[in-house]
């Protein structure tokens, strides 16, 4: 990685991925030289496998103000979208980042409502709508992602009728009380409704949508009114058609189990098992630093059983990656000083001298280390308040093929739905984390091997090849082909 272009080549695509974020973010080193690396994020690990197996091209943001070259990566065709550093605090800081990601989080943090970044937001996605236009071929599939760029689908069947359009949301579909928050929830609805396909994680979130479809898009216009339906996962916009269907995105499973497997994978696993002082378990947690992760309810559940003396600090470690996260938006700050106060305090009262009982690292790690970190972990923690997927607690069951391990995973996830043999608990209620934690840790051997061939069973033949043919394939073909379990439901 690190060449660029400062030219779109002339071949258009008949695949494009649009998402604000290329799969490679741009990184300034203190000598001024450039390199290119992985983006943050489960859209990234989700998409990546995929436009490598299918040539295309994708559309998206470098991570950095005014970047207008292209970077080459191979076997990828990347077309950057620049944006200004004003742009980057109104449209992704601002309105996608503090509006629209909290409000689609059961407003976990308040969500801000202001008009500017709005405006903002309408220009970049008829910026992205423009590129996206740029890069596609006569009848292409043009599939776009996440809640960045809602406005893009009609944006973009404005400028060209001759796509095809789907449109997969990477994060929850809030609840209509929720939503109807939002000053711009009509224009909002109208934009997703350009789209052929309109994908969700969960039924729920495309029950939500149809709801609101049917309530917001069909009212009376200065042209009249235009007729809006929801029938069977369908919604009728005049003579077009949109359908809305569920789509539980997934990993590249078999890459990781077979990752896992290697010999170095697991001579690093045993290395950071060495390096902790070889404790009894090994608790893991490993996340975006988001306040939707929760990782103040697992340090919080954490303190309370050492202070109990239901743990025995001699006897763990707990690993906290995180990977820093909009590190400028008034929340996330606040947030970080929250975690950091907790590692803090759980350190002081329970570490002994050399040995800390919560090691936190604030940075991103090599995907090879992270792989040996899941095979070493004993115990995973994953307790967000709410997460569209949570990809991480399929990466784990992906990495486990010895079937050791035990995964805690929050209900409030889209994984829940699919990893039924996990320890669940409701992040909010702190007394049942607590059990889910020790269960986990005492579980025993026979038990966990069951539990974890089960999880293991559905994350290694529901992989993310299968997500998206699902989706590309529902995008390509008839109304009636969705299957009846992909559908949200007939609220007419
Ligand atoms: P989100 O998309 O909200 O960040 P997911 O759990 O769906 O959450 O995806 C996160 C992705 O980022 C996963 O592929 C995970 O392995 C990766 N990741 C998270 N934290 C780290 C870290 N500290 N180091 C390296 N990769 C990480
Ligand atoms: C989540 C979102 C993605 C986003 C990623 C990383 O996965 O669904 O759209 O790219 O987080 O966040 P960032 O703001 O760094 O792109």
């Amino acid at each position: 990685m690190g060449a660029t272009r400062s030219k779109k080549s002339d071949t258009r695509a008949d695949f494009v991925v649009v998402a604000n974020r290329l799969p490679v973010d741009k990184e300034v080193l203190a000598d001024g030289s450039v390199r290119w690396k992985r983006s943050p994020g489960g859209l990234v690990t989700a998409l990546e496998p995929i436009l490598r197996s299918r040539t295309g091209a994708w559309v998206g943001w470098s991570g950095q103000p005014d970047v207008v070259e292209h970077p080459e990566v191979e076997g990828l065709q990347l077309f950057s979208v620049p944006l200004s550093a004003q742009e980057i605090a109104e449209y992704y800081e601002g309105f996608s980042n503090a509006t629209l990601w909290p409000l689609y989080h059961d407003v976990i943090v308040k969500p801000e409502y202001h008009r500017d970044w709005w405006n903002s937001y309408v220009a970049i996605n008829r910026r992205f709508a423009e590129a996206a236009s740029e890069a596609a071929a006569e009848g292409a599939v043009v599939w776009i992602q996440d809640y960045q760029l809602q406005l893009v689908p009609k944006m973009l069947r404005m400028l060209r009728p001759d796509l095809r359009i789907g449109f997969f949301l990477h994060i929850p579909f809030p609840p209509v009380e929720l939503f109807m928050q939002m000053p711009w929830r009509t224009e909002i609805i109208e934009g997703l409704l350009g789209a052929d396909l309109i994908g969700f994680h969960l039924p729920g979130g495309a029950q939500n949508f149809l709801y609101l479809a049917r309530r917001l898009a069909g009212q009376a216009t200065s042209k009249g009114q235009v007729g809006v339906r929801s029938k069977f996962g369908v919604v009728q916009v005049g003579f077009r058609t949109v359908r809305v269907g569920a789509f539980p995105i997934s990993i590249d499973s078999g890459e990781l189990d077979s990752r896992a497997k290697s010999k170095e994978v697991r001579k690093r696993a045993a290395e950071i098992r060495q390096e902790l002082g070889n404790p009894k378990k090994i608790l893991l947690g490993v996340d975006r630093l988001d306040y939707t992760k929760g990782i103040d309810v697992r340090l919080q559940a954490l303190a309370e059983l050492l202070e109990e003396g239901r743990v025995n600090p001699d006897d763990i470690t707990m690993v906290q990656l995180a990977t820093p996260s909009r590190e400028r938006v008034d929340s996330y700050i606040k947030m970080r000083g929250d975690i950091e106060q907790l590692v803090g305090n759980i350190n002081g009262n329970f570490s002994q001298v050399g040995h800390p009982v919560v090691q936190y690292l604030h940075r991103p790690v090599p995907r090879d280390d992270l792989i040996a970190f899941f095979v070493a972990a004993d115990v995973m923690l994953v307790t967000p308040l709410r997460d569209g997927m949570n990809l991480v607690a399929k990466e784990y069951v992906a990495c486990r093929s010895d079937l050791g391990g035990a995964l805690v995973l929050s209900e409030f996830t889209g994984a829940a739905a699919e990893l039924r043999q996990a320890f669940q608990a409701n992040p909010y209620d702190t007394d049942g984390v607590k059990l889910a934690i020790t269960d986990a840790l005492e579980q025993d051997p026979e038990e966990g091997k069951r539990r974890m061939r089960a999880l293991r069973r559905q994350v290694l033949t529901h992989d993310v090849q299968r997500w998206a043919k699902s989706f590309l394939g529902a995008l390509g073909a008839d109304a009636e082909t969705i299957p009846s379990q992909n559908r949200g439901l007939d609220l007419v």
